[in-house]
């Protein structure tokens, strides 16, 4: 059985490294996950791969099928997710091009479907969410970068913003006061979704860009491209380290 997934973000829709086995298209209560989900081995150990906004980059953050994902792989018996997503960086050591294990998270999403204990039926649960990550699979992810000299930030607070559009300026001082580090758009509600259904959930954010008002000028898509591929060929050898 598969027990560990790759949830890949934008600039990571194709896991590369990946020995493709097959697909499976799977249906859940929730609808359908992103894409079929990919199986095959980094390493020799079997893997299961989700790219989260569709195998061609066409879903916005706003309308994944978050639950239908988790569900997804919960269904399957996945035990453990690293979910890798592009960040702006707001506080000074998240420069463009660094990986980042965030460590919290201060949710600014709203109406999306964002728990699984929605309905008049379902039983009223309050999942602790004290820490939003697993600390296991952080600690996995920090031991393998440390075992393979690959430079990393092991600690820092995530806002998940609403998008699809960047921030304004004054949006990400707030942030910032609010003591957040990094910015992105996808990290909730999967995170507390995994949590709900007991998965071992950890993100490994790779920074794109400056924050709105960080960096110099506008931010742009080109600029943010750049630098996700450079920074994705540092983000594969700690994966395939970690599942050795
Ligand atoms: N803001 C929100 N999400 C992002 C950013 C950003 O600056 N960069 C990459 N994802």
């Amino acid at each position: 059985m598969v027990d560990i997934a790759i949830i890949g973000g934008s600039g990571f829709d194709q896991m590369g490294g990946l020995e493709f086995s097959h697909s499976e298209s799977i249906i859940t209560p929730y609808g359908e996950p992103s894409a079929p989900l990919n199986y095959g081995t980094i390493n020799g150990r079997e893997i299961v791969f989700l790219p989260r906004h569709g195998p061609a980059h066409s879903i916005a953050p706003h309308r994944i099928n978050y639950r239908a994902n988790i569900h997804a792989l919960k269904h399957i018996g996945v035990k453990k997710i690293i979910a890798v997503a592009a960040v702006g960086g707001i506080t000074p050591q998240m420069h463009p091009g660094a990986l980042v294990i965030p460590d919290q998270i201060v949710d600014y999403t709203w109406a999306r479907k964002h728990t699984f204990f929605e309905d008049e039926s379902d039983p009223v649960v309050h999942i602790d969410f004290t820490w939003p990550y697993c600390e296991l699979l952080r600690r996995q992810l920090i031991d393998t970068a440390v075992r393979i000299n690959q430079p990393l930030i092991s600690q820092a607070t995530y806002a998940a913003t609403q998008g699809p559009r960047l921030e304004s300026g004054a949006e990400i001082i707030r942030l910032e006061r609010d003591g957040c580090d990094l910015v992105g758009m996808t990290g909730m509600p999967e995170a507390a979704l995994a949590r709900e259904l007991e998965l071992c959930y950890a993100s490994c954010c790779v920074v794109a860009n400056w924050a709105a008002g960080k960096g110099e000028g506008e931010i742009s898509m080109e600029q943010i491209e750049a630098v996700l591929s450079g920074a994705m060929e540092k983000l594969r050898p700690l994966l395939a380290a970690l599942l050795q």
